[in-house]
């Protein structure tokens, strides 16, 4: 057969003896890199054949789309906790299988695609190259330009339309694989994380005793932690509650209390404030008596509790919130309402 019946593309600019095709003139003692001759491929030669490694191609990449599909399938459709028997592994858990085999088959796929293309159609003519100093200047950046645009000719990503369209098809379909897991984060949060459980009348209990709390319950000095009436440990959502709903508990004379809010929303001297500090989330627990100042042990944040619990030292953002508290009839204290301010770390920072 002769050069007239090969593909433009896979014809060699220049050749030398050897087949090689080089960039060096041939003065250049590597021009010759002593490479054997160059053999044209079946593809190269016999149009037929190559419009075969075409299909093959597509018929890959339709695959990978496929086994995309049947990802997400397997993803929304296959119950969790179903088993199935596979030889010789025994029984496995049916959704794990079928994630892992569909999202196998549509990687390898893609990669098998791609490597039959790359191996029997694009351009397997040898190159000769010499090095050169690292810097690269103004023309050899030119150059590298125009052989990007030479090999994106050879590749014939252009003329070879069915490939390039169903290899853009795999290649924009598998990501999806990766979309669909995130649904495994759990359901948005929505505004879950802008309020607690503490409403109007909602009682304070102590932690410790599990006792609602009376306001001759907390003394000067001391520090009391405490959750919402009705929370108990061994509810289903006891961690999630505590983890925005811990109080922390002082009392203070209101003489010594600076901020007149902070004086407003108490109930004779007695504070609440979150437990959970504005840095990143740590329960705050160390309190000194003298200067009513609270301590985060994780990274030292000190708030001040007679000045609405601003930040005097330390890596967090804002004051703690506070909650609004009253004594109800029976006089045990209670909550007039939930935090005004999304409690907890920098991820509220407002400024
Ligand atoms: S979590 Fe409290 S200072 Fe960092």
């Amino acid at each position: 057969m002769s050069s007239q019946d090969i593909p433009e593309e896979n014809l060699p600019a220049e050749q030398d003896a050897h087949g090689a095709v080089g960039v060096a003139d041939d003065k250049d003692p590597f021009a010759d890199p002593g490479l054997p001759p160059h053999e044209h491929r079946v593809q190269d030669i016999d149009e037929r054949a190559a419009k075969r490694s075409e299909r093959t191609v597509a018929m890959l990449f339709t695959l990978s789309m496929l086994a995309t599909i049947g990802f997400i399938a397997a993803y929304v459709g296959v119950p969790h906790d179903k088993a199935i028997f596979v030889f010789p592994i025994g029984h496995i858990n049916a959704l794990n299988f079928s994630l892992g085999l569909t999202l196998g088959v549509a990687l390898f796929a893609i990669g098998a695609g791609a490597v039959h293309w790359a191996r029997t159609l694009m351009s397997d003519v040898e190159m000769v190259d010499e090095r050169h100093p690292i810097e690269a200047p103004p023309e050899v950046r030119e150059k590298v330009f125009d052989d990007w645009k030479q090999g994106a000719k050879e590749s014939a990503i252009g003329r070879r339309k069915l490939i390039r369209n169903t290899m853009l098809g795999a290649l924009t379909l598998v990501p999806l694989a990766g979309v669909v897991l995130l649904r495994d984060l759990g359901p948005l949060p929505g505004t879950k994380l802008r309020h607690t459980m503490w409403r109007k009348g909602l009682q304070l209990v102590n932690m410790n005793t599990n006792e609602p709390l009376r306001p001759e319950d907390v003394a000067v000095g001391s520090l009391t932690f405490a959750k919402p009436e009705g929370l108990e440990e061994h509810d289903e959502e006891f961690q999630t509650e505590i983890a925005k709903a811990a109080l922390m508990i002082v009392r203070i004379q209101p003489d010594n209390i600076k901020d007149k809010r902070e004086l407003e929303w108490s109930h004779d001297g007695i504070v609440a404030y979150s437990k959970i500090c504005t840095h990143v989330g740590c329960p705050i627990s160390l309190y000194e008596q003298q200067t009513h100042h609270v301590l985060c042990p994780c990274h030292q944040s000190t708030f001040d509790l007679s000045d609405g619990a601003r930040v005097i030292f330390g890596p967090a953002g804002h004051a703690l919130p506070q909650l609004r508290i009253g004594v109800n009839e029976e006089g045990y204290l209670e909550a007039l309402g939930d935090f005004e301010e999304p409690v907890g770390p920098a991820f509220w920072e407002r400024g």
